[in-house]
Parts: structure tokens; C-alpha cells; sequence
């Protein structure tokens, strides 16, 4: 299975894939490519230390109909069948999303259809709720919308602030999202 991941800054995410791939821990499965809409996001770098070719298609004011158009020609070009989506902040055109049906997916740190959107660690910590985690889902034309595949629950507890909460979340993002990755080549192979 070939993996494209897209991402916009940091790019932990995309790190736990491409290490999980490395290790064997995601096998049958390559990351062919990493593309970012922008060209200072520390996680090109970190792409590029592990070998993995990286591409930066930046937005410069254009529709995002023909800057999807060039990310997908990107993608097509490196034979992708997986779009995993890592801390990428845009909305995908309805023509991006039929371009790879039922083959990208979405990391958000919270239990979705709760706290979509920016800052949705904030979100959940200024609601209070006692439980918030991470989602990884089917991507639609929507935001931070589209079946689940898998969540993981993450409890506030005593003492939490946003960012000792968001770095909880953040370990089980990175475990989840390999884990899905792992269940969407599986279900490949059974099918
Ligand atoms: C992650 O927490 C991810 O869940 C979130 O952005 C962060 C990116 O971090 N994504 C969303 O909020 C999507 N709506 P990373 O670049 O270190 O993976």
C-alpha cells in the first residue's frame, strides 16, 4: 500500500507513520510521498531525515480547486493509495475526495462528531468535559467529518491544563493513527 501523507506544520503524526512503516510495526505498506501547503513546516524536515521524499505545493492565493488539482496530481504521480491526512489544515474540494474514494483519512484530537474544527483540545477543556481523545475518521468534503474508524478516549484529570491534556492526547494520536492504518491494510488484504 502506498502512503501519501499531507500535512501543514509539525507533523508528529506523519512521524509515528513513516516510524511505524520503518519498524515493520505497518507492514506491506511504503510512504511514497509527504506534501505540505506549507514550505516552512517543521515537518518537512523531519520527513526528509527519514528518507521520505517530500514536495511542497503551496496554496499563494490560488482556488483550492487547482491547488487540490496539483496535490492530487501529486499524489497520482507517486502512485498513492492512501491519503493519510496529518495535521493538514485545509477542507478538501468535493473533486479531491472522489479522486481517492474511501481512501483518505483524518487525525483530530477529539472524540468527533464533539469539538470539530481549530483548537478542538481547547475546545473540550473550556466545555469541561470530563472524557475528550482523538478520532481517526473518513475524510468528506466536510469539516473534521466522515465515518470513524477508530477513537480513543483520553480522561481530563486533576491538575490538567490544555497542554498537559493535548500532550495525552497527542501519544494516543500517534498510537491510533498507526493502529488504523494497520486495520485499513488489513481490511485491503481481506478483501
Ligand atoms: C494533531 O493534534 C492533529 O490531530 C490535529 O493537528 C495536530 C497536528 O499535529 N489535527 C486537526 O486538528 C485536524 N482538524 P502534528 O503536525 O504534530 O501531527
Amino acid at each position: 500500500m502506498k502512503i501519501g501523507i499531507l500535512i501543514s506544520g509539525r507533523g508528529s503524526n506523519m512521524v509515528a507513520i513513516v516510524d511505524a512503516v520503518k519498524s515493520g510495526a505497518i507492514a506491506d505498506a511504503e510512504v511514497a510521498v509527504v506534501i505540505s501547503d506549507k514550505a516552512y513546516a517543521a515537518g518537512l524536515g523531519k520527513a526528509k531525515e527519514r528518507g521520505v521524499e517530500t514536495v511542497v505545493v503551496e496554496r499563494r492565493g490560488r482556488m483550492r480547486a487547482e491547488h487540490d488539482a496539483e496535490i492530487i496530481s501529486e499524489l497520482k504521480k507517486h502512485g498513492v493509495e492512501l491519503v493519510c491526512l496529518a495535521g493538514y489544515m485545509r477542507l478538501l474540494s468535493p473533486a479531491f475526495v472522489q479522486a481517492f474514494p474511501n481512501r483518505i483519512i483524518n487525525i483530530h484530537p477529539s472524540l468527533l462528531p464533539a469539538f470539530p474544527g481549530l483548537d478542538a483540545q481547547r475546545q473540550a477543556f473550556d466545555a469541561g468535559v470530563k472524557v475528550t481523545g482523538c478520532t481517526v475518521h473518513y475524510v468528506d468534503e466536510h469539516l473534521d467529518n466522515g465515518p470513524a474508524i477508530l477513537q480513543c478516549e483520553v480522561p481530563r484529570v486533576d491538575g490538567d491544563t490544555v497542554d498537559t491534556l493535548s500532550a495525552r492526547i497527542l501519544e494516543q494520536e500517534h498510537r491510533l493513527y498507526v493502529e488504523a492504518v494497520r486495520e485499513i491494510i488489513r481490511r485491503k488484504h481481506d478483501r
